[in-house]
């Protein structure tokens, strides 16, 4: 009789998997403004909301030597805008690979994003095309406890030549919401698959 119930409850359990509705955090964007300069590179970056993901292509027209990547990001709480976050960094996308290919936790970072297509590997970067395809960060159901919260990114790519010279390769501007609503589609990833700290 327990074994009976036991299977049962796990029949139901994996029944109602994916089918129950369950509150989630998505962002909802408002704008998205995507530039290359067209010299160096061109890239696409598309949203799709109904089955989240992004897709990020890039070809590289003419070899890049270094790369600085320039990232901003102000998250404010729509009920109380004292209550703002913000990141305003540069990182230097060739230490980060010579970092991503020597450390455990770089690798397998790296390779969670290698999943998802062809990205860089190494510098200089070689001409050819590059792209993430289907792209999802873990959702975690108790993150829809957060407020909503409203954000701005802006993304930004210099070239960086034998001289140090500083070329802007892409600048892109990313405004949105993030709303809490019941999805039945919710992805787990690695973050749901590491022990919880209780
Ligand atoms: C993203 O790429 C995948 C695989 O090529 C494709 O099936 C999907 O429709 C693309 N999504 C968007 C929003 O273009
Ligand atoms: C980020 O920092 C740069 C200089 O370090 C500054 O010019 C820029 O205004 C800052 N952006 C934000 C949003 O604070």
């Amino acid at each position: 009789m327990l074994l009976y119930t036991l299977v049962l409850a796990h029949v139901i359990l994996a029944l109602s998997h994916g089918s129950l509705a369950e509150k989630m955090m998505r962002p909802k964007f408002k704008e998205m403004k995507i530039w290359s300069d067209e010299k160096f590179l061109s890239h696409k970056v598309v949203y799709d909301s109904s089955d989240p993901h992004l897709n990020f292509s890039m070809e590289v027209h003419q070899e890049l030597l270094d790369v600085d990547v320039h990232v901003e990001v102000r998250i404010t709480n729509k009920q109380d805008p004292l209550y703002t976050t913000t990141l305003n960094t540069t990182l230097n996308v060739c230490r980060i690979l010579g970092f991503a290919n020597k450390s455990p936790v770089g690798r397998f970072v790296h390779g969670f994003i290698r999943e998802f297509g062809n990205i860089v590997e190494n510098c200089p970067v070689a001409k050819g095309s590059y792209f993430i395809n289907k792209f999802w960060w873990p959702e975690d159901p108790t993150t829809a406890i957060l407020p909503e919260l409203e954000f701005e990114i802006v993304w930004q790519a210099m070239h960086l030549d034998a001289s140090k010279k500083r070329t802007l390769v892409m600048n892109d501007h990313f405004s949105g919401e993030f709303v809490v609503q019941d999805v039945n589609n919710l992805k787990p990833g690695i973050f749901a698959m590491l022990p919880k700290i209780a």
